[in-house]
Formats: C-alpha cells, structure tokens, sequence
C-alpha cells in the first residue's frame, strides 16, 4: 500500500460549513448552460494553501492528516463560515479625480447621458479633473476605490485608463494604476483606454486616434503599462473603422483586445470584436436579437454591466439570452464617476438575477471564472481548486447564494489574496 504524499501548508482554513465553486475545467470558460454549474460542498470542508496557492480542498477527514504545516503557518478556524473563490471585477473605470454628482442632480431631474456628454460635461468633465491631479494623488484615490472594493470580496480588479486622453495623463493614469496595485492587497491589472473620448483640443476623432496610434500607444508599451487596451465605439466616441485602426495597432504591440460596445447604438462592434479576435466586448444593452446570435457562436465574451444600464435607465443587456443561445457572459461593476457609481459585485450579482434573470450560479460564475478569462488569468484563477491563486472569499452566512441574495451586508468577514489575510471584517 503506498503511503499518501504530505502536503506542506502555510495557510489553512478549517472546519468550513460550505464551500462553492465554478465547476468545468481549469483556464477553461463557461459557456451557457455551463454557467450554471457551480459544485457545492458541505460539512467540515478545509482548504490548504502554500506560497499563495491553493494545495488542497476537501474534507477535514480526507486531508487533515496529509497537512504538514509550517512553524509560521496561519490556521483560520472556521466553522459555520461559508467560501467562494475571490471576486474579480474585470471592466472598472477605478482611476479618476472629482466627481460627478452634480451630473447625477441632473440626470435625476431629467437630464440624458449623451446631452450632458454633448455639452462637455460627462467623461469630459472627469477628463479636466483628472489632467489636473498629480500622480501620487490618483494613486491614493485609486488605492482607496479599491481598498472598497476589497470590502465586497474583490480580490482582483481590472483599472481602465480612459481619463487623460493625451500623452502625458495616459501615462501618468497608468502609473498610478500600477502603483495602486503594488500598495493594494488585490491583484490590479492595467487597459490602456485611450480611446474613451475625443478630447476637447483634437482636431477630429480622426486625428486623435492618430495620436493614440502614433504616441499614446508606444510611450504605454514601452513602459510596460497596460495588459491590454479598450475602445468605446459609439456615435459621439469612435466609429469602428477608427476602433479598428487603434485596435491593430495595440494587437500590432502585443496588447490584448476589449471593446466598449453597442451601449447606445448598434454600429457593428460586435462584427469588429469578432474579426479581431478581442477577449471581450462590454456594455450590450442595445444589442438585438442578431447581435446576440453572433456573439453568442463566438470566443468573444460578454462583459454585462447591470449597474450602468440602471444608472442611466437604459434597456437592460440581453444577459439571458446571450447565456441560452451559448454564449460566453461575464458580469463587472464599470466602477466610475458617471454611469456606474457602484464598487460591488454582489449588489452587481444581485441585480443580475433580479433584473437580468441569471441564477445566483450563473452570476457566481459570470463574477469569477469567465471575468478570469476576460482578463487572461483563467489558469490561475477563478476557482477553489488545487494549483489555483488561494483568493477566498469567507462569508458568516448560512448559504453560498447570500452573496447574491442580500444586497448590501452580503455577510463578508475575510478577505484572502494569494494566501495572505487581506481583510478580516
Ligand atoms: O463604461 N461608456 C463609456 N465609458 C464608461 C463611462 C465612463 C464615464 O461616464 O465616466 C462606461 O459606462
Ligand atoms: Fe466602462
């Protein structure tokens, strides 16, 4: 009989009540009906971490006597907690200056998105403010956006240039996205959005997005800034042959592909997203019934922002049918000053399954797994399984789906990040 391997373990979490998890295989999305596979275990469940992975799940019984712990080893005794795998918010707007609450005053007294925007408030107003603050000051709003965020399970986040619009403030928008992400304890991944708006001072959206290709673009690569980069394409931002133009040149640099697209109007980002091979296209709540079909059959994945649809009072995304027509969904907060003011994911859960008749599986999944293959890292994370980053999320809850259920006081009392106690609330 061959003795069992031991497992060396720095972290160890016991006695766990429930623990649920996105099933499918590992750095693989869920597509459809997929999406609703989440594997709930229960009674006396343990995971076991080492250097900030995760070493072992399971029973106390199956692997209790396997652990051999570190002197240093931290043992977090559990009992009655729930776990899920961290949150990961993969479409943020988390760097700017200022506000917009006076924008907010308007709208709610009748004001539109876009007739604000035309007048040059909106974006353009976050745009002032931002070129306005010093690095270090958008590294500290930063950092404390998503210290909040940390606070509703999210354990990593996605931060969107998109506020600068020129050389300089790009530049210095993605340091401070860096630099938040060294001082945070979450994961912080960098998009270069340069394309967000046109600029006051452009000649023409022609030529701005000129002067992403030729300037924006090398100076954040060659400073090693961005992981990928985004594009609104929209009537009043970029028409696709613009988005096509600075999307081929950032594929041309190695960056990966995302689209702001069809949140006003349908003007063929969807057919753009596809031919480029973009990892996701984000917003959809114009899209129609042809749209879906398309998206659905392909490797693009859905990135639904029910919070911003709502802020603004516009038709809620085809979120549903996207999932039953087997399509690849992924849920984020799009956490900024104007059309999402809204850090958390489970009141974004919420509002799926209230508003976008998702199940709370579904909305797990969407906030997990398939939001890791937005953002590249599906290997690594997403999932409580063994060779997975130890990003756990621990609830004083009697049920998993509270995350979903309640909103607000969803019941978050740790934090863990790649091993480490984040948070202990
Ligand atoms: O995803 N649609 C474009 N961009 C953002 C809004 C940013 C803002 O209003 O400041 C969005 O909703
Ligand atoms: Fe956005």
């Amino acid at each position: 009989m061959s003795t069992p391997e031991r497992i060396s373990a720095d972290l160890v979490i016991c006695r766990l009540a429930q623990l649920a998890t996105p099933g499918g295989e590992t750095g693989q999305p869920l597509r459809g009906a997929a999406l609703d596979e989440v594997e709930v275990h229960s009674g006396d469940m343990w995971i076991a971490a080492y250097a900030g992975e995760i070493v072992a799940v399971g029973h106390g019984h199956e692997i209790r006597e396997l652990l051999d712990l570190d002197d240093s080893a931290v043992i977090i005794d559990a009992p009655g907690l729930v776990a899920v795998p961290g949150l990961i918010d993969c479409h943020t707007h988390a760097c700017f200056a200022g506000d917009r609450v006076e924008e907010f005053d308007q709208r709610s007294r009748g004001a539109s998105y876009e007739d604000i925007h035309a007048s040059g408030g909106g974006i353009l107003s976050t745009v002032t403010a931002t070129r306005a603050a010093s690095q270090p000051d958008l590294t500290a709003i930063t950092r404390r956006h998503i210290a909040a965020m940390l606070e509703h399970g999210t354990t990593t986040v996605e931060v969107k240039s998109g506020y600068g619009l020129d050389v300089e403030t790009e530049n210095s928008m993605l340091r401070a996205i860096q630099e938040s992400g060294y001082e945070s304890a979450a994961h912080v991944m960098a998009t270069v959005l340069a394309a967000h708006a046109v600029p006051a001072e452009a000649e023409s959206a022609d030529a701005y997005i000129q002067l992403c290709i030729d300037e924006i673009l090398p100076d954040i690569v060659e400073w090693g800034l961005a992981e990928a980069a985004d594009v609104f394409v929209e009537g009043g931002a970029f028409d696709v042959d613009q988005a096509r133009r600075y999307l081929e040149a950032a594929r041309d640099h190695g960056l990966a592909l995302r689209l702001h697209g069809d949140q006003f109007s349908e003007i063929g980002a969807i057919d753009l997203a596809i031919e480029l091979g973009a990892r996701s296209i984000d917003h959809l709540e114009a899209t129609g019934p042809e749209g879906v079909a398309k998206l659905a059959a392909s490797d693009v994945v859905g990135v639904v922002l029910p919070t911003a649809a709502l802020t603004l009072g516009r038709p809620l995304p085809p979120a549903r049918a996207l999932v039953d027509a087997g399509g690849l969904l992924a849920l984020a907060t799009d956490f900024n000053p104007g059309s999402s003011p809204c850090d958390s994911l489970p009141a974004v859960m919420h509002l799926a399954c209230t508003q976008l008749r998702l199940s709370p599986a579904e909305a797990l999944s969407a906030v997990t797994v398939n939001a890791a293959h937005v953002l590249g890292i599906g290997e690594r994370a997403g999932r409580l399984r063994v060779g997975q980053r130890a990003d756990i999320v621990l609830l004083d809850v009697p049920d998993w789906r509270y995350l979903a259920y309640r909103l607000g006081s969803e019941g978050i009392k740790h934090v863990i990040v790649e091993g480490v106690w984040a948070l202990e609330g």
